[in-house]
């Protein structure tokens, strides 16, 4: 049996319209739907124009994030079930809007980069190929390598709405989780790359990266684990690594 939801969608299109507006739908609702299906149901009976992200459609590619009743999370993920009987969808705060739902991430990505986001272990590459980490050593890693990228995080912190320059969670989590890496020996680099007024020092430790994060990762911990480290370097103490 279906029930009724209504859908309000905000809708821009920077080509044509001077600003915003919600866009109302009524869309049928089975067991099982997700907003990511309404969305679908809309552009399939409604407006084919309608602009908007996602891929897998189960919570791995990052794509569908955006704004639903008032928090930043994956549109596959959340049942239209366990809304009410309004659906209110935003696109994600601090990046531009190419249409719609739909943003410009080229600032994440950026910013992404801007901290190396791969290992750097400062010798050549072994001849078997593998460089070996004891199980202790990849647990550390446990809560820092699943990061999906979806950009909720970056959208939730209210410091990247107030410092465009200022690197973001994601990047952040990203750096500290290859600080961490038993296997990565560019401790003093990663340090600098995210030091300054822009780094992660910026952080206020507001928690809402880590209230959004779809997969339960704590992106202001990683944080807290570089600014520690920051600290260190300033005192010469040796770097404490370990932290999340
Ligand atoms: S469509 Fe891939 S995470 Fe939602």
């Amino acid at each position: 049996m279906s029930s009724i939801k209504k859908f309000k969608v905000f809708r821009f299109d920077p080509e044509k319209d001077k600003s915003y507006h919600f866009a109302e739908y009524e869309v049928p609702v089975v067991a099982g739907m997700t907003v990511l299906d309404g969305l679908n149901y809309i552009q399939e009976k409604f407006d084919g124009n309608l602009a908007y992200r996602s891929s897998c459609r189960e919570g791995v590619c990052g794509s569908c994030a955006m704004h639903i009743n008032g928090k930043y999370r994956l549109a596959c993920e959340v049942q239209l079930a366990e809304l009410g009987g309004l659906v209110t969808i935003r696109p994600m705060a601090h990046l531009d809007i190419i249409k719609d739902l739909y943003v410009d991430m080229t600032p994440f990505w950026q910013k992404y980069k801007a901290v190396k986001p791969y290992l750097i272990p400062g010798d050549p590459d072994p001849q078997s190929g593998e460089r070996i980490q004891t199980q202790d050593e990849r647990k550390n890693l446990d809560k820092v390598v699943d990061c999906i990228l979806c950009g909720l995080c970056y959208a939730s912190c209210a410091v990247n709405g107030y410092d465009e320059k200022y690197l973001g969670p994601a990047a952040l989590a990203k750096a500290n989780r290859f600080f961490m890496d038993s296997r990565d020996k560019a401790d003093e680099e990663r340090l600098s790359l995210v030091a300054g007024e822009h780094g992660a020092m910026r952080c206020h430790t507001m928690f809402n990266c880590q209230e959004v994060c779809p997969k339960e990762l704590d992106p202001t911990a990683n944080i807290a684990n570089l600014k520690r480290n920051l600290v260190a370097s300033q005192m010469s103490v040796k770097f404490t690594k370990k932290g999340v």
